[in-house]
C-alpha cells in the first residue's frame, strides 16, 4: 500500500491491521457479487436480505489513497465539523478525526466527526477502534439508519464523506445539504464505478 501520509504510530498500527482485514475480505466479496451478477440476481439499487447479511461483517473500507485525500481536504478547509455517512469499522472515520484533531491543534477550538452505521456489530467494532486510536472524544457515532440518525445534524458542516450503499447517498445529501457552510466540500465514493446507481 502506498502511503503518502503518515499519521501517529498508534493510529498507523491500527490502520495496518484494519486494511489487512479489509483486503482479506476482498476476494470473498468479489466472488460473491460476481456470482450474483452473472446469475442476473443482484440489484445495485436495492440489496436484498442475502446481500445485506453477506455484507454485515465486511469492512468495505475506503481505499487508503482516498482516505488520505479526505484527510488533506479536511486540513485545507480547516474543517472542524465533519459528517460521514457509512462508518462500518471506522477506517475512514479515523482519517477524518485525525484531521479534525490536527486542525484543532493548529487553530484551537472544538470539533467533531459525526458518523453513522446501522449494523450494531460494526458500530461496536468502530467504537473499539476509535478508543484504540485515542480519537473517541472527537467522534460521535450515531447508530441506526442515516435517514433518522442524520436528520438533526446541526449547521455548519465543513466536510462530508458519503461512503455508503449508493441508494442512500441522495437521502444523506438531502439531509445534510441545508447544513453545509459556504465552501464546504462533499465527497462521494465510487461515483464512476456505480454511475448508474448514482444517477439520482
Ligand atoms: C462502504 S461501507 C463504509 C466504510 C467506511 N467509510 C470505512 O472506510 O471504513 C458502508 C457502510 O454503510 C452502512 N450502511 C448502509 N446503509 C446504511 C443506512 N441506511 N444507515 C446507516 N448505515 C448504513 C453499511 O452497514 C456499511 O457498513
Amino acid at each position: 500500500m502506498n502511503k503518502q501520509l503518515v499519521l501517529d504510530s498508534r493510529i498507523e498500527a491500527l490502520l495496518d491491521r484494519l486494511y489487512a482485514l479489509s483486503s482479506s475480505q476482498s476476494e470473498e466479496m468479489m466472488s460473491y457479487f460476481t456470482a450474483r451478477a452473472e446469475a442476473g440476481d443482484i440489484d445495485w439499487n436495492a440489496f436484498d436480505a442475502a446481500a445485506n447479511q453477506f455484507l454485515s461483517d465486511k469492512l468495505v473500507a475506503l481505499d487508503r489513497e482516498k482516505a488520505e485525500f479526505c484527510y488533506q481536504v479536511c486540513r485545507a478547509l480547516r474543517a472542524k465539523r465533519v459528517v460521514e455517512a457509512g462508518t462500518s469499522f471506522g477506517v475512514s472515520t479515523l482519517f477524518l478525526a485525525a484531521a479534525v484533531r490536527d486542525n484543532i491543534r493548529a487553530d484551537g477550538g472544538q470539533g467533531i466527526v459525526i458518523g453513522t452505521e446501522y449494523e450494531p456489530e460494526k458500530a461496536k467494532a468502530a467504537r473499539a477502534n476509535f478508543a484504540e486510536a485515542g480519537l473517541s472524544d472527537l467522534i460521535e457515532l450515531r447508530e441506526g439508519d442515516l435517514r433518522e440518525t442524520l436528520a438533526d445534524v446541526r449547521a455548519p458542516i465543513d466536510f462530508v464523506l458519503i461512503d455508503i450503499w449508493t441508494p442512500m447517498a441522495r437521502p444523506a445529501l438531502e439531509l445534510i445539504a441545508p447544513r453545509l457552510r459556504a465552501g464546504a466540500v462533499v465527497i462521494c465514493d465510487n461515483t464512476a464505478q456505480f454511475r448508474d446507481s448514482y444517477r439520482g
